[in-house]
């Protein structure tokens, strides 16, 4: 079942008073079918936050079709746009987006405070969260309290409380380091696989990439290559570093 369908997508800012024009995204087509996981990936410049902002409803493309579990959200009205977004995604950044004046368990129960969830559901579903992602201990801390890797899986279990149809991640191990980006990834991985999230993110970082099921490569607004993980992680890391000579840009460095 596809959950999300980007068809022929076309972004061109600028050309207004004579403004340069700029085409961030030619023809781009994108289908993620329920749990899937997958990345993308592509050099500075290449378009993927314009991606992102486009398939999140934040931003409408010059041309091409969205849908998302078969609506086109650029045809609701901005109300219903907006409740669309809060109920059907879920969104993971890359400096995590926590509330400071909130402890880490009322961060993570906000989306379904919104909805007027009945309490005793909520504190259910925010100990189950927890214990996923074990933050268990720290639940009534602080953001500033704890290390980035906690705060990241905290904005993890926030993105997912509501179960929504899929998690658009943006760099979301970027400010971490080896170690806590292991521990994200992992989480995200078994929320895959045991919860069905459907996650797509977008990574510089190969070794976050070699946790999805296959990577979408993106070379100035367009589609380059997709590689498909086999069985082995290790081995899909290697493809995905081979990849990325291919794609040159600022990742010719990696290689
Ligand atoms: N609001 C905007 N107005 C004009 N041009 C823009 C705007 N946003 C992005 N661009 C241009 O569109 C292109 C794609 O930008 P985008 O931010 O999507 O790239 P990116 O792949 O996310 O890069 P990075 O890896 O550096 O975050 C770039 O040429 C960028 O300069
Ligand atoms: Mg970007």
């Amino acid at each position: 079942m596809s959950v999300l369908k980007a068809e022929n997508i076309t972004k061109i800012y600028g050309g207004k008073k004579g403004a340069l024009k700029v085409k961030a995204l030619d023809n781009f087509s994108i289908n993620i079918e329920s749990g899937e996981f997958v990345g993308v990936m592509g050099p500075s410049g290449s378009g993927k936050t314009t991606l992102l902002n486009i398939l999140a409803t934040i931003d409408t493309p010059s041309s091409g079709e969205l849908y998302i579990n078969d609506t086109n959200p650029m045809k609701l009205d901005e109300k219903h746009t907006a409740l669309f977004r809060r109920r059907t995604l879920g969104f993971i950044f890359q400096d995590y987006n926590l509330l400071d004046t909130l402890s880490l368990k009322e961060n993570i129960i906000l989306p379904l405070a919104l909805e007027k969830v009945d309490p005793k559901i909520i504190e259910d579903k925010v100990n189950d969260m927890a214990e996923i992602l074990n933050i268990k201990d720290i639940l009534n801390k602080k953001p500033y309290e704890v290390s980035g890797g906690q705060q990241q899986r905290a904005a993890i279990a926030r993105a997912l409380i509501h179960n929504p149809s899929i998690i658009l991640a943006d760099e979301p191990t970027g400010n971490l380091d080896s170690k806590a980006s292991n521990e994200v990834m992992e989480s995200l991985k078994s929320l895959n696989e045991e919860r069905k999230a459907t996650i797509m993110m977008v990574t510089h970082d190969p070794f976050a990439a070699s946790f999805c099921h296959r990577i979408v490569m993106i070379k100035d607004g367009k589609f380059f290559l997709e590689i498909v993980k086999g069985s082995n992680r290790h081995a899909f890391f290697k493809e995905i570093l081979d990849s990325l000579s291919l794609l040159g840009g600022n990742y010719n460095d990696i290689a």
